[in-house]
């Protein structure tokens, strides 16, 4: 079982961003934090979650360091016996608010990792995408993480800008690769709805042979790419498990759960989520819908596709795909080679 945790407020708004987050609504933040303890109450009974089977936390965001530490003590110790054998417990940060204190706070809860938005060490990339720190603000926040005993540490960078030159990326490797970390997730810019890039859709701009470079670049450091956006020394249980479909508890507004096949949304919007914590709409997934994001999902990881996942004639397709050397079949599993080509790869396979 994995558990995510959503905390809903940021300092400012990046220009790419569509998660569900608020920047004005931190008189909030207290209540907030209570409902999410009563939501999480009330889950680990409604699916009847057992002692000591929590293999993994993810607190995300919005930003999570936006939250004094002493606000998840109570939601963290109540969690405590439900956690297995060394769980892995990771909360995002910006880098503008992970203080010192609140990483020691968060440390001293348990925390054990923790995925810092970087997005890129160039001050010009970080104004255009209207972040809230510059590079030393980043730099700082990662040392100060390690120096306080946090060994797993992650990277998020934003790649795919009309800004993005070959020296840019390098340069952000170069700095990260400098850093006390030993992962990295590298997310290609997507330009959403309701964001300020909507306006200017021109501002994302793939070019795959930087693409390439990039990743290559990231596997020559021995971070190996386990997903299409994730490389690591370490690569996170809490990422695979998402990939590998186990059931996941999902707390907060604007986080999601699924368990057995049924997703679940508790409400967005805070103000209702604060007045009824437990209430979510359900969707149940077909088997069908099931089957596809297996294959999706496994097509873009390390985690692999099943064989008895498809028909005879998907096995068929999925033959093809092995002459032409994009696929392997290892024991029981099918494994992508190209993780860029995943969505064109399932789409092959399954029409
Ligand atoms: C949900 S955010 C939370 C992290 C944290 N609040 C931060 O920004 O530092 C997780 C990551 O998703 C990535 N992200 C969000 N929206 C994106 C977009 N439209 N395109 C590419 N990456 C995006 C960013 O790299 C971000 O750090
Ligand atoms: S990227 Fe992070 S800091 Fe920026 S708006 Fe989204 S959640 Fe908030």
């Amino acid at each position: 079982m994995l558990l995510y945790i959503h905390i809903p407020f940021c300092d400012s708004k990046c220009h790419y961003c569509s998660f569900n987050s608020y920047v004005d609504k931190f008189h909030l933040k207290q209540q907030y934090m209570q409902a999410v303890l009563k939501q999480l109450k009330s889950d680990i009974v409604l699916y009847n979650v057992a002692k000591e089977s929590v293999e993994t936390i993810f607190i995300g965001g919005g930003t999570p360091s936006t939250v004094e530490a002493s606000l998840y003590e109570p939601i963290l110790s109540y969690i405590k016996p439900y956690l297995s054998k060394n769980p892995e417990i990771t909360t995002e940060a910006n880098p503008n608010s992970a203080s010192k204190q609140w990483i020691k706070g968060m440390f001293l809860l348990g925390i054990n990792r923790i995925s810092f938005g970087v997005q890129s060490f160039n001050d010009t990339k970080l104004k255009f995408l209207n972040r809230a720190h510059n590079s030393k603000d980043a730099i700082s926040a990662v040392q100060n993480a390690k120096d306080i005993g946090i060994d797993n540490i992650s990277l998020d960078l934003i790649y795919a800008t009309n800004m993005d030159t070959k020296e840019m990326l390098q340069y952000d490797l170069k700095q990260a690769f400098e850093l006390p970390i030993n992962h990295i997730s590298a997310y290609a810019l997507s330009i959403e709805e309701g964001t300020v890039f909507q306006k200017t859709p021109d501002v994302a701009n793939h070019k795959m042979d930087l693409t390439q470079l990039l990743f290559q670049e990231i596997n020559n450091h021995g971070f190996k790419q386990y997903e299409i956006s994730n490389f690591g020394a370490y690569q996170s249980r809490h990422n695979l498990g998402y990939w590998q479909y186990k059931n996941y508890i999902g707390i907060g507004s604007g986080a999601v759960g699924c368990i057995d096949g049924v997703r679940y949304y508790p409400d967005k919007d805070i103000q209702l989520y604060i007045n009824n914590p437990v209430h979510v709409e359900r969707e149940t997934l077909s088997l069908n819908q099931q089957k596809d994001e297996k294959i999706l999902l496994g097509l873009r990881s390390v985690v692999g596709v099943k064989t008895n996942l498809f028909t005879s004639h998907e096995m068929n397709r999925v033959s093809i795909l092995i002459q032409e050397n994009k696929v392997f079949q290892k024991n029981n599993k099918i494994y992508n080679k190209n993780y860029l080509l995943s969505d064109e790869l399932a789409l092959f396979i399954t029409t």
